[in-house]
């Protein structure tokens, strides 16, 4: 059997002229975690062109859902950045990932770390019920460049406010913080800064991140990664892995160079 679904476009968004996301058809045999990625891409030339991807879907979800950057010259967004309604995506039925709930040892709190596309295996986790079981709290921290680039996380949890199973875990756990670096807006400056200066904590009104009470999952550029992991560390928090919990695990947000 081959490892390649072929999937339909059901629908395409685009946000700004550097990000989009689309849903396609899901193949019932194709199973995920919440958090996973796989590889999905479009035939080139007779030969498949893939990329990994974060499924921003649920895992309960009838459809995949992604979110993607536009690279311009990028051998697959440059082309996948034109896909419309009926068009075939392939999806390698083989997701994988660390951000994965069972990488993560139990906790008061659970903190997502992310910027840029690094958003979306959080919007998968965040329609997860088992992370408001697990946790009193699900914080999303998203820290980008400009606020039209909020624009897909604000949609998808306005719609979750009002979902008529989540509606009620989301409003009570959930806490939303968007921040801004290159433009004025309510919440301003790398999430790492936020973290250090104790402004995120005033912010949203929690104790601070402690080893011992909260987890945390990480995703963004390999720069983002590496404060943001060197943060946690100095906390004394340690790394998780499949086999292993921890108190957080890591993953790199997928972009073509
Ligand atoms: P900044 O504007 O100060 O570079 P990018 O699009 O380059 O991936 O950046 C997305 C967001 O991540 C931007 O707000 C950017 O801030 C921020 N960022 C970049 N590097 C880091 C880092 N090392 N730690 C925390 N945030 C970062």
């Amino acid at each position: 059997m081959s490892n390649l679904i072929t999937e339909t476009v059901t629908s395409v968004k685009h946000y700004t002229d550097r990000l989009f996301s689309f849903t396609t058809t899901r193949d019932p045999t194709f199973r995920f975690r919440s958090g996973q990625f796989t590889m999905i891409g479009i035939q080139v030339d007779g030969k498949p062109l893939l990329r990994a991807y974060s499924i921003a879907s649920a895992h309960y979800d009838e459809y995949l859902e992604f979110y993607s950057i536009k690279v311009e010259n990028g051998p697959l967004t440059s082309r996948l950045k034109d896909i419309e309604v009926g068009h075939s995506v392939l999806v390698n039925r083989k997701a994988t990932g660390t951000l994965v709930l069972d990488n993560l040892v139990d906790g008061r709190n659970l903190y997502f770390f992310s910027t840029g596309t690094g958003v979306a295996p959080f919007t998968s986790l965040i329609k997860d019920p088992e992370a408001y079981s697990r946790f009193d709290k699900v914080v999303l921290l998203h820290g980008c460049r400009e606020v039209a680039e909020l624009a897909y996380g604000e949609q998808l949890i306005a719609q979750l406010r009002e979902d008529e199973f989540l509606g009620e875990m989301v409003r009570n756990q959930l806490v939303y913080y968007p921040t801004i670096t290159r433009e004025p807006f309510r919440n301003q400056g790398r999430l790492t800064d936020l973290v250090q200066s104790g402004k995120l904590y005033q912010d949203i009104g929690l104790p601070p991140i402690r080893k011992g009470e909260d987890c945390a999952m990480i995703c963004g550029s390999p720069e983002m990664l590496k404060d943001t992991k060197q943060i946690l560390l100095d906390l004394g928090m340690e790394e998780g892995n499949a086999g292993e919990p921890g108190d957080f695990v890591v993953e790199k947000a997928f972009a073509e160079r």
